[in-house]
């Protein structure tokens, strides 16, 4: 009796022990912690860099404002096309942060030649007219620095041909 009980407790430590080395050996379940566990800072910096992305992610944020812009104008709400266009040139900066090559354009285009701050005075006349007008500088400017950045084929699409000032 007392001799089965021992035999009983060897396989129950056996069978514990070969349990707990599988366990041991199965690889790690997928995590979510992808910058938790980078092997070092260098590593979470190379994935953050990754995935913040170059130029186009800012650009479609300002694709999304710009036809914010256009929308807040249809309404008379001079106070959106403003907040919108600030946002723009907030993002053009990190834009260009991150690919500096994009920053003498974005200067030339937009932001050092006054044309930014031209069109930021326009939508804050809450002149319909002078507005709109605005809406159109800006347009130009947009159009521009795709074709001087060699990607003219941006500005064959809706929000540039089809979201005009509306006729009078
Ligand atoms: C530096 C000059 C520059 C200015 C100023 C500029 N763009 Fe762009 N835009 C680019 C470049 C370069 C790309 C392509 C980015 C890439 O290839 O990564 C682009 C791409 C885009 C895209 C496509 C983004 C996507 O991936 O879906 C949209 C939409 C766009 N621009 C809208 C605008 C609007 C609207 C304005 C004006 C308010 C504007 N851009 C002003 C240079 C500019």
């Amino acid at each position: 009796m007392q001799r089965n009980y021992l035999v009983m407790a060897a396989v129950a430590v056996m069978t514990f022990g070969v349990g707990f080395a599988v366990a041991q050996n199965a690889p790690k379940p997928p995590s979510n912690d992808w910058l938790l566990e980078a092997t070092d800072d260098t590593e979470r910096f190379r994935r953050l860099q990754q995935y913040l992305r170059g130029f186009d992610q800012p650009m479609w944020e300002i694709g999304d404002r710009w036809r914010g812009i256009h929308d807040a104008l249809m309404r008379d709400n001079f106070e959106l096309a403003v907040y919108h266009w600030d946002k723009i040139k907030t993002t053009i900066e990190n834009g260009y942060l991150k690919r500096p090559a994009r920053r003498a354009n974005s200067d030339k285009v937009l932001i050092n030649s006054g044309v930014h701050a031209q069109v930021k005075t326009a939508f804050e006349t809450r002149d319909r007219a002078k507005a709109w007008a605005g809406f159109t500088t800006a347009r130009t400017a947009c159009m521009e620095c795709h074709d001087a950045e060699k990607v003219p084929f941006m500005n064959n699409q809706a929000m540039f041909r089809e979201l005009n000032a509306p006729a009078k």
